[in-house]
């Protein structure tokens, strides 16, 4: 790309501030934003923007006012596909660690404070056999619903807009219902549905409350499908028995006493950070950017 653009780089991966985007959408023509470069209406719609491509650098886009955008005559692509079965294996992960407190014991044996076998010592909670509800069955909760039925023989319940035929589900016995039917009956709920205006607190004091107190939440989507708030104070009270996250309201900042809790298990945002599936979004979002320089129909275009 070198040969074809001059390139600025956010070297030191900060944060962008808002007047440091205003000042790239001036400059550039392309932008490779990421998940925290927050690409607000205001700074879209003013007069100094040059920008005509936003090729995202992930698949997920609630950080980038589309309206705006659109209405800025701006393309936006993102990089579907690629980070299905990562992400997937993240929420895995999330799942197995929570249920048996696999945090709480490396914390334990590090700290030298392990004094030895016991029979009742850290009992956890085992996770095969037990029924799993996807809330947002797209290429993510299907990756992960496959996952947990053929390697733990978990049973699948899913609830989305639509239900999936049988061909999209691709042969996994899973049962659609309610949101509140899932929360009702499952030992895990993993979030797997884009931040939409619908979307946003969805997870809530009253929805947790509809949770078995011996459930376990997982988040890999996005941190406002869940009122941090209201998972912490669920989280302190016993109304439900643990989560697993890996994103948050407002990252990189935890909502206060987050980190406190014991049974709650943090991750930083590395849902797709496999070096396999970094490369594939990356070659993803400048096969976008290439035909953007050679006026091509852009491969990936959202909007
Ligand atoms: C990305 C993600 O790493 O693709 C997404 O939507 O959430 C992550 O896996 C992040 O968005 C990078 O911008």
């Amino acid at each position: 790309m070198a040969d074809v653009f001059e390139l600025r780089i956010n070297d030191d991966n900060h944060v962008m501030s808002p007047a440091e985007l205003a000042d790239a959408l001036a400059w550039a023509d392309v932008l490779c934003p990421t998940v925290t470069d927050s690409l607000t209406g205001e700074l879209l719609s003013a007069p100094t923007v040059n920008a005509k491509l936003l090729a995202n650098f992930g698949v997920g886009f609630n950080h980038i006012d589309m309206a705006a955008a659109s209405r800025a005559g701006i393309a936006v692509t993102n990089t579907p596909g690629v980070l299905t079965d990562a992400t997937a294996e993240i929420a895995l992960t999330l799942m197995l660690i929570s249920a048996r407190r696999a945090g709480e014991g490396e914390r334990l044996v590090r700290s030298g404070q392990w004094h030895g076998w016991h029979p009742t010592h850290m009992l956890s909670t085992q996770v095969t056999g037990k029924t799993l509800g996807i809330v947002g069955m797209g290429r993510i909760g299907l990756a992960l619903a496959k996952q947990a039925h053929y390697g733990l023989g978990m049973s699948i319940v899913y609830s989305s807009r639509v239900e999936r035929s049988e061909q999209e589900l691709q042969g996994l016995p899973a049962k659609h219902c309610t949101l509140d039917e899932l929360l009702a009956a499952c030992d895990f709920v993993s979030l797997h549905c884009p931040s939409t205006p619908q979307t946003r607190h969805l997870i809530n004091s009253d929805t947790l409350s509809k949770m078995k107190p011996t459930a376990l939440l997982i988040n890999t989507a996005r941190g406002d499908v869940v009122n941090e708030r209201d998972l912490i104070a669920a989280l302190r009270q016993g109304v439900i028995a643990g989560a697993g996250l890996d994103v948050y309201e407002a990252e990189p900042k935890l909502s206060k006493g987050l980190s406190d809790l014991p049974n709650v298990v943090l991750l930083p945002h590395m849902g797709s950070g496999t070096t396999q599936t970094r490369v594939a979004m990356g070659e993803c979002a400048l096969a976008n950017i290439r035909a953007f320089a050679e006026n091509r129909p852009l491969p990936n275009q959202v909007s």
